[in-house]
């Protein structure tokens, strides 16, 4: 099914460095998302041949529909790259107008791009021009920082020069995770052009999809952190919250250890990589927190007191330390049972509730 098809409704896993790496994709589509995204791909790597950056352009067989995000900011660069994934496969290709980083922003990449809404229009139009048929799309913040939000003129500015859809993630640049997504500005953007908007921030909940979905009047919702914490969202985001037992975690990281060795490989190299991820991934699985039993929710931003697991092998998902991360990925890597009692005993940091990760995007 083509892109904007597959939009109605849908909850797309979103843009990623590291995260949307190929084994992690293929596990969220096997938990049933409908449209993944790539990691970010440098157009002028790619241009200069560079392999690394040809992984992340590579779509999985099993992926209905694949985008790949290019970070770039010469019009014909862009083009180039775009026309290069449409033939490699992609089913829609992105601009990034969000990337917060400064290594990244200091070049005049990703939220310093969407400081030039002329800029943004030309890359469009070129990268439309050099592609036969899937839709160029952008993914933008609401601007670098409060005083400067020019989200308006950065969606009409893609609109008018071609692009298909939009991405909005609900904050600034400055904000980075600090403040919650700003769903009414969402809607704006929704209510102004004419294309289909894909809201994005803070959707951990199906009834929070709803909510958002309710107020902003997105055609769909790209969830991110959501689908690192709980890659099951994308079964919830149909099918409802599941209060999930500890061993049917277990079992997805497990699955995500299993497609992970299949794409690094079965050997010192490839183990080397696969616990690498897994490790990182814990990162994110250990902030997993079910609906609290007076019935609240956990929100995105907050961490759950460990405390409250409910069974060992849920205190020791809960773990925020790299030594528990280390040993899981260990018992999981080997194939061997986790086992709650065997594992080494938490350090301090376990018995602080942490604050939030700073991430990329
Ligand atoms: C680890 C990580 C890497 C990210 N990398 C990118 C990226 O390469 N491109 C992008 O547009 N956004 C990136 N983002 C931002 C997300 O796509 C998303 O816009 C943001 O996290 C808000 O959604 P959320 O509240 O569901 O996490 C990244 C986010 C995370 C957590």
């Amino acid at each position: 099914m083509s892109f904007l098809e597959s939009l109605p409704g849908s909850v797309i896993l979103g843009p990623m460095a590291k995260g949307c790496n190929l084994p992690y994709r293929r596990l969220s589509v096997e938990l049933g998302a409908r449209v993944t995204c790539s990691e970010m791909a440098l157009a002028r790597r790619l241009k200069q041949n560079r392999r690394p950056e040809y992984a992340l352009i590579r779509r999985a067989p099993e992926e209905p529909c694949f985008g790949v995000q290019l970070a770039g900011n010469k019009p014909e660069e862009m083009a180039w790259a775009a026309a290069l994934v449409e033939e490699r496969g992609a089913s829609f290709v992105d601009v990034n107008l969000g990337c917060p980083i400064d290594y990244f922003t200091s070049k005049g990449l990703g939220a310093a791009l969407a400081r030039q809404p002329k800029r943004v229009a030309k890359i469009v139009e070129a990268m439309k021009l050099a592609v036969k048929a899937i839709p160029v799309t952008v993914k933008f913040r609401l601007g670098w920082n409060d005083d400067q939000r020019n989200y308006l003129e950065v969606a009409r500015a893609a609109v008018d020069a071609g692009a298909g859809a939009l991405f909005v993630h609900g904050r600034t640049r400055d904000a980075r995770y600090r403040f919650a997504a700003d769903w009414d500005a969402i809607g704006e953007v929704a209510r102004a052009v004419s294309v289909p908007v894909i809201g994005n921030g803070d959707l951990l909940f199906p009834h929070e999809m709803e909510a958002a979905r309710a107020r902003s009047h997105c055609a769909a919702v790209a969830v991110a952190r959501g689908a690192l914490i709980k890659p099951w969202i994308f079964g919830e985001a149909t099918s409802g919250y599941r209060d999930i037992s500890a061993d049917e975690r277990v079992a997805i990281y497990r699955r995500y250890v299993a497609l992970a060795l299949e794409h690094w490989g079965d050997h010192d190299r490839g183990r080397g990589q696969v616990a690498e991820f897994t490790r990182w991934h814990f990162g994110f699985w250990c902030r997993y927190a079910p609906r609290r039993p007076d019935g609240s929710w956990p929100g995105m931003q907050e961490r759950e007191d460990v405390r409250f697991a409910r069974t060992p092998l849920e205190q020791l998902l809960a773990r925020q330390d790299q030594a528990a991360h280390a040993w899981i990925t260990e018992r999981l890597l080997a194939g061997e049972d986790v086992d709650p009692a065997a594992a080494p005993p938490p350090s301090e940091e376990d018995t602080q509730p942490g604050s939030e990760i700073e991430v990329s995007g």
